[in-house]
């Protein structure tokens, strides 16, 4: 692990993010890693399960980075864009890994990593954050909203989960010693250069409605701007994005 972060590893945990959250619930501060061979109760976004079979990586950062509810909009990006280091480093071509909007990985245009990050907040100072990362690397669910994928499934080997876990961790830990508070910038930047589906026309589901649009941008709060065949823009806070024909 990188100097000064810790970890503790489980066989089996319910969720890596609520073992954090309870850990950080109890006073514990990190920077700490929880990773677990398994999860029996997995999170997801927006509620969903997400399927943790031994194989796969679960892990969840812990730590109180000091800073306002404000400041929050690059770090989901970040996290993205770490996890498509790791998979460089772990042999993925450049531009077979891409981010998806809001903060999914994907390799060959197929789901590969979902990031939960949940957070505690006491007036304008986040008192923790967790940041929960899974990675596919011998599993992925065949009945996934969007179309998934595994490591192994695209390169035909499967990568020790301890040994993805180091790599993480570190590009984990670089990516946010990079992290100058109130620079979305560069990452706005670099995230856009290898993200799935922008200045493409891509089906948009809201908790309320679904409708086409062509992504364009983020805004400085890390929404997604679409353009609407009408020549109309909606910026997009919380939703689903699928290929436009699916
Ligand atoms: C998504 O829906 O795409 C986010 C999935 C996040 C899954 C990871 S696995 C490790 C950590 N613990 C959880 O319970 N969820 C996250």
């Amino acid at each position: 692990m990188p100097h000064g972060v810790g970890a503790h590893f489980y066989s089996t945990l319910d969720s890596t993010n609520a073992f954090a959250k309870e850990k950080a619930e109890h006073g514990e501060r990190g920077p700490i890693w929880i990773v677990a061979g398994e999860q029996s109760a997995g999170r997801g976004r927006s509620g969903r399960n997400w399927t943790s079979l031994p194989g796969n990586l679960y892990c969840s950062l812990l730590f109180a980075p000091g800073i306002a509810p404000n400041d929050i909009a690059p770090l989901p990006f970040i996290v993205a864009l770490a996890v498509r280091d790791t998979f460089v480093a772990l042999g993925a071509s450049p531009e077979a890994v891409q981010c998806k909007w809001p903060n999914d990985v994907l390799l060959n245009a197929r789901k590969t990593s979902g990031i939960l990050i949940e957070s505690s907040a006491s007036g304008n100072n986040i008192e923790y954050l967790v940041v929960g990362i899974g990675m596919n690397l011998m599993h992925h669910p065949k009945d996934a909203i969007f179309p998934a994928t595994n490591f192994n499934e695209v390169f035909g080997n499967v990568p020790d989960t301890r040994t993805v876990m180091v790599i993480l961790a570190d590009k984990v830990k670089k990516r946010l010693d990079a992290w100058t508070l109130g620079h979305f910038e560069p990452i706005r930047t670099e995230w856009l250069s290898c993200a799935w589906g922008i200045g493409e026309k891509r089906k948009i589901r809201t908790s309320g409605e679904e409708f086409i649009g062509t992504l364009i941008g983020l805004n400085g709060e890390g929404a997604v701007n679409v353009s609407l065949d009408d020549g109309t823009e909606k910026t997009i806070y919380v939703a689903d994005i699928f290929p436009s024909a699916s």
